[in-house]
């Protein structure tokens, strides 16, 4: 295995990007415009000059990676690659189309694999005649930091598929685990309802802001409160995530409470709008009143 395609240079796919470069692999990134792809590779230059500056690793370095990724505009430059990792917006039709083309285009070998968070495997793979070489390969956000991915086998996934996803989840040095093709995969199943739960605690007038967030900081461990949370996955996202997961399931624990239903409707997606259960821009987010 020595090229790898990714598509999509956003959040996922710059980052996919990034650490299959950074493992040595020659990476062609596919874009639909120009400016996502130049934003893309900007965010990966900028998170290399971090890694100079902390001297994790040197400036010949950052130069290497950075010129191991090529961008396109063009999906047939994707024909050669031998793994792809598909990593466009969250939408079954629109990975449908992409994967049908992949599978037109690419060398009978290639193995065809998607990021999604919410949908399953296989609703993606039928799109294709090789349905075989179709694997989920579930990042986290930010990629480069993040060590874990699912790696997901569908009912029509083939051991040797399964393994050649999961060997370069190991050589891009992250750490995989094996699950099944349900929705929401692992982490999502267990997440998802708990993130819920936290927004309904607030909805119903139980704790603050802050108190939710201070509550499971510093009562269970974690590293961020998931109001904050929530705030940083952003809330549009996770509104879709539920929805697909509600509609998979029928169960009132992956249902979106209102509240979140409001704040998205209202434009309050979280830290990239600026405005979630916290107000950025100031030097500390502020925690907003319900
Ligand atoms: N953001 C997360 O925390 C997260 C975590 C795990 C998985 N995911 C999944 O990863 C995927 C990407 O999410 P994201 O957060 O990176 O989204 P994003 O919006 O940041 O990036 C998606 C990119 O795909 C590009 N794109 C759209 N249609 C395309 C097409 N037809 N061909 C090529 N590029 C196309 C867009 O221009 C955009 O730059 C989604 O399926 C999402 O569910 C997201």
């Amino acid at each position: 295995m020595k090229n790898i395609g990714v598509i999509g240079c956003g959040t996922m796919g710059g980052g996919v990007a990034q650490v299959a470069s950074e493992a040595g692999f020659d990476v062609t990134v596919m874009e639909i415009e120009e400016k996502f792809l130049t934003s893309g590779m900007k965010k990966i230059d900028k998170f290399l000059s971090k890694s100079v500056e902390k001297e994790k690793i040197t400036a010949q370095q950052k130069d290497d990676i950075l010129k191991r990724i090529k961008g396109t505009l063009d999906i047939n430059d994707l024909a050669q690659c031998d793994l792809i990792v598909e990593a466009a917006i969250e939408d079954l039709q629109m990975k449908r189309e992409l994967f049908q083309k992949l599978d037109e285009i690419c060398k009978d070998d290639t193995v065809l694999t998607t990021n999604t968070s919410s949908l399953t495997v296989i609703e993606i793979a039928e799109a294709t005649k090789r349905q075989d070489k179709v694997v989920g390969l579930h990042f986290f956000n930010p990629v480069p930091l993040m060590p874990l991915v699912e790696v997901v086998k569908t009912i029509k996934t083939s051991e040797e598929s399964f393994k050649t996803a999961w060997e370069f989840i190991e050589k891009i040095k992250k750490i995989p685990v094996a699950a099944k093709d349900n929705t929401g995969f692992i982490v999502n199943l267990l997440l998802i309802p708990f993130l819920l739960d936290a927004i309904r605690v607030l909805g119903e007038g139980i704790a603050s802001v802050e108190d939710i967030d201070k509550g499971m900081k510093f009562g269970c461990g974690h590293p961020m409160g998931p109001l904050a949370l929530l705030d940083l996955i952003g809330l549009d996202v996770i509104h879709k995530v539920a929805t697909i997961m509600y509609n998979e399931y029928k169960e009132k624990k992956y249902a979106p409470p209102p509240l979140l239903k409001q704040m998205v409707l209202g434009g309050y997606f979280g830290v990239k709008t600026g405005r979630g259960f916290y107000e950025y821009g100031g030097e500390e987010p502020k925690p907003m009143k319900f």
